[in-house]
């Protein structure tokens, strides 16, 4: 049987630096368990603009179909702020989100014992935090129409964008929470604006439609967005799943990211319908951005893209002991006093290069066979 095929965007900043370290890893299970992909390369975002003229090709938009997995590394940088929207970086993964239809949107919050002390918040409030948030990521006000900047009749602007879902938009959503709830602690908090926004009454009656009908067993609950922020940083351990829209899941997802002290250590999955193969359409990729102000320095932290793609062992490749395998090897090189610069404390010490946290994990990786 072929190789399943992975097909990676490093895109910008530091996108392929911490995409080179992927690849160690991905040459391990080639190596060292004989867990070969067949791996291919391409351009997203600013990167493929220099070179095509758009952030993402229709060439490269077929070859991410095809694919068993994508992974992506970040898009954008100060050089594209002055593109035209329809050409910025952003709108070479929106295109990729959209046109695959990755609807559910998986980013854990995870906080590791040896980073407790590098939350803003106090370590009792962190320690052990394992949440994860459910983002819808396909609809919403990130693609409803009419959108646009009009003349207004007063010879000004208007700004429009449209908050907008449907009931299957929501309840495939849902569904893919309450799935994950089942695996991990049972429980389902839903985020909305349901007092303001009608889109958010719907949102709120089809979680509660999918709970009653299909999993009456997993508890659920359900929150406005805003009182949803201020519980994640007063109280993150009281949730397991958190299922919420495009936009509040974009909010939600970075304050949930900050909980664990970096940005730098956390993956995300998304995922749409399972495909003939079995296996859902998948993009992995780093919550972080392009951190164009530390690109090409080497002091990239590749563990968030490593992690990803331990995300696409579990979730793409039914691999989920090798997922855990590469999570324990991040666990044991970060109990060992390794860092990458944005780990560092105020205490100070000697960080280690991105290149050299990917060869500790490799080393940790070789110590668990
Ligand atoms: C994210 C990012 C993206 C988003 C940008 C880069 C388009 O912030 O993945 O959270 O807004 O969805
Ligand atoms: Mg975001």
């Amino acid at each position: 049987m072929a190789n399943p095929s992975i097909l990676i965007l490093a895109g910008d900043g530091i996108g392929p630096e911490v995409m080179a370290e992927v690849k160690k890893i991905i040459g391990w299970f080639g190596d060292k368990r004989g867990i070969g992909f067949d791996v291919e390369d391409d351009l997203v975002g600013g990167s493929a603009y220099d070179v095509h003229g758009t952030p993402l090709t229709d060439a490269t938009m077929a070859k991410a179909q095809a694919a068993d997995a994508v992974l992506l590394g970040a898009v954008g940088g100060p050089k594209y702020d002055v593109l035209d929207f329809s050409v910025k970086p952003e709108r070479g993964l929106l295109r990729l989100r959209k046109e695959m239809d990755l609807f559910s949107n998986l980013r854990p919050a995870q906080c590791f014992d040896a980073l407790a002390d590098f939350s803003s918040l106090k370590k009792e409030v962190v320690a052990g935090l394992d949440i994860m948030i459910v983002r819808e990521l396909t609809s919403g006000v990130y693609f409803g129409e009419p959108r646009g900047i009009f003349p207004d009749n007063e010879g000004g602007r208007v700004g429009v964008n449209t908050q907008r879902y449907t009931t299957e938009e929501i309840r495939r959503v849902a569904r893919s929470a309450f799935e994950l709830a089942r695996r991990r602690g049972n429980k389902v908090c839903s985020m909305e604006k349901a007092n303001v926004m009608e889109s958010g009454i719907l949102w709120r009656e089809e979680v509660q439609w999918v709970h009653d009908n299909e999993y009456p067993d997993v508890e659920l609950s359900h929150m406005y967005a805003d009182a949803g922020a201020m519980q994640l940083v007063r109280w993150p351990k009281q949730f397991d799943v958190i299922v919420t829209d495009n936009l509040f899941g974009d909010l939600l997802s970075d304050c949930a990211a900050m909980l664990t002290g970096s940005l730098g250590m956390l993956p995300s999955a998304s995922l749409g319908a399972p495909t003939a193969t079995g296996r859902p359409k998948a993009l992995y990729e780093p919550v972080h951005g392009s951190a164009p102000d530390i690109a090409g320095q080497g002091k990239a932290n590749p563990i968030a893209c490593i992690l990803s793609f331990a995300m696409a062992l579990r979730y793409s490749f039914d691999l989920g002991e090798e997922a855990t395998r590469v999570e324990r090897a991040v666990e044991a090189v970060l109990a060992d006093g390794a860092r990458t610069a944005d780990l560092m404390g105020p205490e100070g010490g000697v960080p280690v290069s991105t290149a050299e946290m990917g060869d500790l994990i490799v080393k940790a990786l070789d110590a668990s066979l």
